[in-house]
């Protein structure tokens, strides 16, 4: 893939790095390429970070013909920077694209795009501890037409924002309400996939939490509002008498990269681990007996969160007291040590930028 490249004119003064926050900066530049059926992708470029024009027509703006994707590089010890199981995310972008009929990248392309936009903007990555450069590609369609149809043109772009901790609790335990009114996904639905609009469906239940005074919600299954199924922004997973318990993946649940990444440190470590159904009767019933040892969530912004408390139907139920436990701290230790480099990697799950 040729990729050309004009300079932003005027870059920007960087940040303050201890207070970024999440999602709030971006950097110089953005990378871009154009789909067109039959003529495939065309024009990748890197150009100054900016407004995107298109007509109000535009069937992103009408149809949320959109999906995107989530991941960080980081400024490691020895002051290379990383990607995380980047081939995690590509595979799933082309997973969430198919489900749209959108056409897939290349994860070559898609790997290049992002290892050249971040050389370019490299001094962005920011070096401060717990800080890391979030990626966010997304494609969609700037088509103009207002019929529901097929769209025969996308964009593809990658944008930058270097990042802090996601929720302001950082490795504080945060509070979760049970959400049994609103629904995220549904079977057959788009709930293992990046696209905006589930998250916009999430909003109002969001906002539900928020003024109810609670972190996040905790989604269950479309169907019978039974099974749990994951937390606003992350996976879920318990430790309950000794086992660790994850929600089984389905397609309404978004199968996460640092999901499977703590799946996979958890086994090696010799927990005993159930991806399985669980629900809401269980987790309440594991908290009242004392059975429910650790909660945590588990997602490329939050990395690991643990959890300290849940509204169930008006009913509050601490966990640990609400304060962090064993195996949320060594789980976080452990894949931000891999990521930052100060503990070897030794499942290969990092990659230099090239
Ligand atoms: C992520 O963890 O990367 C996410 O996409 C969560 C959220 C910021 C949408």
């Amino acid at each position: 893939m040729d990729i050309s490249v004009t300079k932003n004119p005027a870059p920007k003064a960087k940040p303050d790095w201890k207070n970024l926050g999440f999602g709030e900066y971006f950097t110089d530049h953005m990378f871009m390429m154009d789909y067109a059926t039959g003529k495939g992708w065309h024009d990748a470029r890197i150009i100054p970070y900016g407004p995107l024009t298109m007509e109000p027509s535009a069937m992103v703006l009408h149809y949320a013909v959109e999906v995107f994707e989530g991941m960080k590089a980081y400024t490691c010890a020895d002051g290379k920077i990383r990607l995380f199981r980047p081939l995690e995310n590509a595979a799933r972008l082309n997973r969430s694209a198919a489900r749209f009929c959108m056409p897939p990248i290349p994860t070559e392309d898609f790997l290049t795009a992002i290892c050249r936009l971040i050389r370019l903007d490299q001094d962005w990555v920011p070096k401060e501890e717990g800080t890391s450069l979030y990626i966010r590609p997304f494609m969609y369609s700037d088509q103009s037409n207002v019929g529901v149809r097929l769209p025969d043109l996308f964009k593809f772009v990658v944008i930058l924002s270097p990042v802090g901790a996601y929720y302001k609790e950082g490795l504080n335990p945060v509070s979760i309400y049970v959400e049994d009114e609103y629904v995220r996904a549904a079977r057959g639905g788009t709930g293992f996939t990046k696209c905006g609009g589930n998250y916009a469906a999430s909003l109002i239940a969001q906002k539900k939490a928020k003024d109810l005074g609670y972190t996040q919600v905790l989604w269950l299954d479309g169907a019978e509002r039974k099974y749990i199924e994951e937390v606003g922004t992350m996976n879920v997973m318990f430790k309950i008498g000794g086992e660790i318990v994850a929600p089984e993946l389905g397609d309404s649940v978004l199968p996460g990269v640092t999901r499977n990444s703590a799946l996979i440190l958890l086994k090696s470590w010799g927990y005993k681990v159930a991806e399985r159904k669980i629900s809401v009767d269980e987790l309440r019933d594991a908290a009242e007996s004392g059975r429910l040892e650790e909660a945590f969530g588990t997602g490329t912004a939050a990395v690991i969160s643990p959890i300290g408390l849940f509204n169930i139907q008006g009913k509050k139920l601490r966990v640990r007291d609400g304060k962090i436990g064993p195996v949320a701290q060594k789980l976080y230790d452990t894949i931000t040590g891999i990521q930052w480099g100060t503990l070897p990697d030794t499942f290969g799950w990092t990659q230099e930028i090239n």
